[in-house]
């Protein structure tokens, strides 16, 4: 069961006094225990979220954050396990962010079952969760975003203006409100990731930001919230997302450096199943994912498609091979 609210900084039933100097080096904590070593709590109000992290700054706790929009898999759990060890306090916040998603876009359809989500973060060693309400987070004439420049406008951010502006900003609100020391991002989510790498670095967020690698499918399609609206048709023909990103790979590795080249052999691959609808093939620079023509040092490739109703990303980084290596 969830306790919803509590007097301590750690939930109900948790920690009511400092850390000693040994809990605060713990580490490995098992799953579930938390730094209280007590139950998992649930609060839903910014003014109690920052109560108890501001007791935990005075304890010099390492406060690390999840940013999630629930639904969970096997990839938001791998960022709270990479967590659990690394930090005193683990934050996870399951929140729809509206305002990045785009009109006609499925923000009323996305997935949510806090139940689950509670369960399951609660097995994977959270020891608080952040849920506000909307309201909480946009209040009646919110009027201020977080505008991210280059790095937004191609890849996702072409066909979805103002998705990472949206992002940008409840990051930039989860900062603020959470304080953490880390906070973990999943590489499955790359241009989320260069974004807010950027925001954290130009804003002067004292935080660091840890990417973990994408979590996929036995058969290769990255796990994502979305891949629950697949038809059974759909789910079998995704994989090849998957499958023409590692074709790529093993040609850059080749020898290939043309990134033309590569783009035409991931569209035909794509196109070889007739339930993709291709979005983009970016060939780009890691870092300032800038499209690159030659492969001459480490580049990212990524890609969105629709199957039916479920828009899917992946990306891969590729390495140049042959004379190149
Ligand atoms: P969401 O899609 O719920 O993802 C939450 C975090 O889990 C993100 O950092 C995402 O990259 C990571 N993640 C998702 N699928 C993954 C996979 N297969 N392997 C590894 N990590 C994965 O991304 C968002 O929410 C939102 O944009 C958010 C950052 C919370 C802002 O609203």
């Amino acid at each position: 069961m969830q306790n919803v609210l509590s007097e301590s900084p750690f939930g109900a039933g948790g920690f009511a006094g400092s850390l000693t100097g040994q809990d605060k080096g713990r580490t490995n904590l098992p799953p579930g225990t938390g730094a209280s070593g007590g139950a998992t709590t649930v609060t839903r109000t910014i003014a109690d979220i920052r109560a108890r992290m501001e007791a935990c700054a005075k304890d010099g706790v390492l406060v690390g954050l999840v940013p999630t929009m629930g639904f969970f898999h096997e990839g938001h759990l791998s960022l709270m396990r990479a967590a659990r060890p690394e930090c005193t306090l683990v934050v996870v916040s399951i929140f729809v962010n509206p305002i990045q998603f785009g009109a006609g876009e499925d923000f009323n359809t996305y997935p949510r079952d806090f139940d689950r989500d509670f369960e399951m973060a609660a097995a994977a060693g959270a020891d608080i969760i952040f849920a506000p309400a909307a309201a909480e987070l946009y209040p009646d004439a919110f009027d201020t975003m977080v505008v991210p420049g280059n790095l937004a406008e191609g890849l996702c951010g072409a066909a979805r203006p103002g998705h990472f502006r949206g992002i940008a900003t409840v990051v930039a609100k989860l900062f603020n409100i959470v304080r953490p020391g880390i906070a973990y991002f999943g590489q499955k989510d790359a241009q989320q990731v260069a974004v807010i790498r950027h925001m954290a670095r130009d804003l002067n967020y004292n935080v660091g930001i840890r990417v973990c690698p994408t979590v996929r499918e036995p058969d290769g399609l990255a796990m994502s919230s979305r891949n629950i609206y697949l038809s059974k048709d759909e789910r079998s023909q995704a994989s090849v997302l998957y499958e023409a990103l590692l074709e790529a790979k093993a040609a850059a590795s080749a020898g290939q450096t043309s990134a033309a080249g590569i783009r035409r052999q991931i569209k035909r691959k794509i196109a070889s199943q007739y339930l993709a609808d291709l979005e983009y093939v970016g060939i780009v620079s890691p870092d300032t994912l800038e499209p690159v023509s030659e492969i001459k040092a480490e580049v990212l490739a990524a890609v969105a498609a629709k199957f039916g109703r479920a828009r899917l990303i992946d990306s891969m980084t590729l390495s140049p091979g042959g004379d190149n290596a």
